[in-house]
């Protein structure tokens, strides 16, 4: 199988990507493929090898999983691993997907959508909330606001990302998130950083930015409550059209134990200290078996 391992991209998200996709590539080679070339993609015009029979799409972000790269791909019949162009899109635009969620009844926080290209429009939600940039990953550019006073200056900095800005209501509760292997939910996994949110430093400490994060796997959750969490992940994924894989993140409220889903990633991290991989292992897949199961599936 001639497999091209794309990584890389021209997103906020290009170092993680480079890191996720190596990381994707060892694995494919121990799991015995023999021919996969590793393509940095900086945007369309793109030329993959000659005979290409798998685009193995690692770029996180822009491009890569906004849905932009699939249907290039598509255009030029190449299968691809993950998710198809339609919900790939959807899931990358947390606005478009919170309008989705809110229609299929998938339980997730209260947002406005603020539409700021002709300047900055102030949110209504009462505070705490949290704003972000609808169409970034790794929490780019992501502030949780408790403050009046640092509204404007979080709205500021979330317009450099772009006109849009969404707004959601802060939830006080747990971080969990829920991978997705073939339209199965794998182990509840429980992100605890050691402090502040997950945010990218915490995300990646070997980008040295200090912080770091404990993961609890599967997460301490009555059964009960695991379930329920798994299944407000699968409804989101299902009512998103999500193929393949993908992870989906979930806050539990503190007290009720409610569920809250805030999104989907079709371009989940892959890197060593990444979540999905985690998540797969407690349930008995290796990091090699894995890679080359997704593989599998996206060329059935
Ligand atoms: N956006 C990063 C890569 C993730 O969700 O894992
Ligand atoms: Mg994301």
């Amino acid at each position: 199988l001639s497999i091209a391992l794309l990584l890389g991209g021209p997103g906020a998200e290009r170092e993680v990507s480079l890191v996720s996709g190596s990381s994707v590539y060892d694995a494919l080679v121990r799991a015995g493929f023999t021919n996969v070339t590793r393509v940095d993609l900086q945007g369309p015009d793109f030329r993959l090898p000659e005979g290409t029979e798998l685009a193995y799409n690692i770029i996180h972000g822009t491009f890569g999983e906004d849905g932009a790269l699939q249907s290039i791909l598509e255009e030029r019949g190449i299968p691809y691993t993950g998710a198809g162009s339609r919900s790939s899109a959807v899931c990358f635009d947390k606005a478009k997907s919170k309008k989705i969620f809110t229609a299929a009844g998938v339980p997730t926080p209260k947002a406005e959508i603020l539409d700021c290209s002709n300047g900055i429009v102030m949110p209504s939600l009462p505070l705490p909330f949290v704003i972000k940039p609808p169409c970034e990953g790794s929490s780019v550019g992501v502030h949780i606001v408790h403050r009046q006073e640092d509204v404007l200056p979080a709205m500021e900095k979330a317009v450099t990302h772009g006109p849009e800005v969404l707004v959601e209501e802060f939830i006080q509760g747990r971080e969990l998130t829920v991978g997705i292997l073939d339209g199965e939910a794998l182990p509840v996994i429980h992100i605890c950083p050691r402090s502040g949110f997950y945010d990218l430093s915490n995300k990646y400490p070997w980008m040295n930015m200090g912080g770091g994060t404990d993961y609890i796997c599967p997460a301490d959750l009555p059964e009960e409550t695991a379930k329920k969490v798994q299944e407000a992940a699968l409804q989101a994924y299902r009512a998103a059209g999500v193929e393949i894989y993908g992870r989906v993140d979930v806050l539990l409220r503190d007290g009720d134990e409610a569920p809250f889903v805030l999104e989907i990633n079709t371009i989940p991290g892959m890197t060593p200290s990444s979540l999905l991989p985690k998540a797969a292992a407690a349930a008995g897949w290796s990091y090699e078996a894995l890679c080359e199961k997704i593989a599998e599936l996206s060329l059935a």
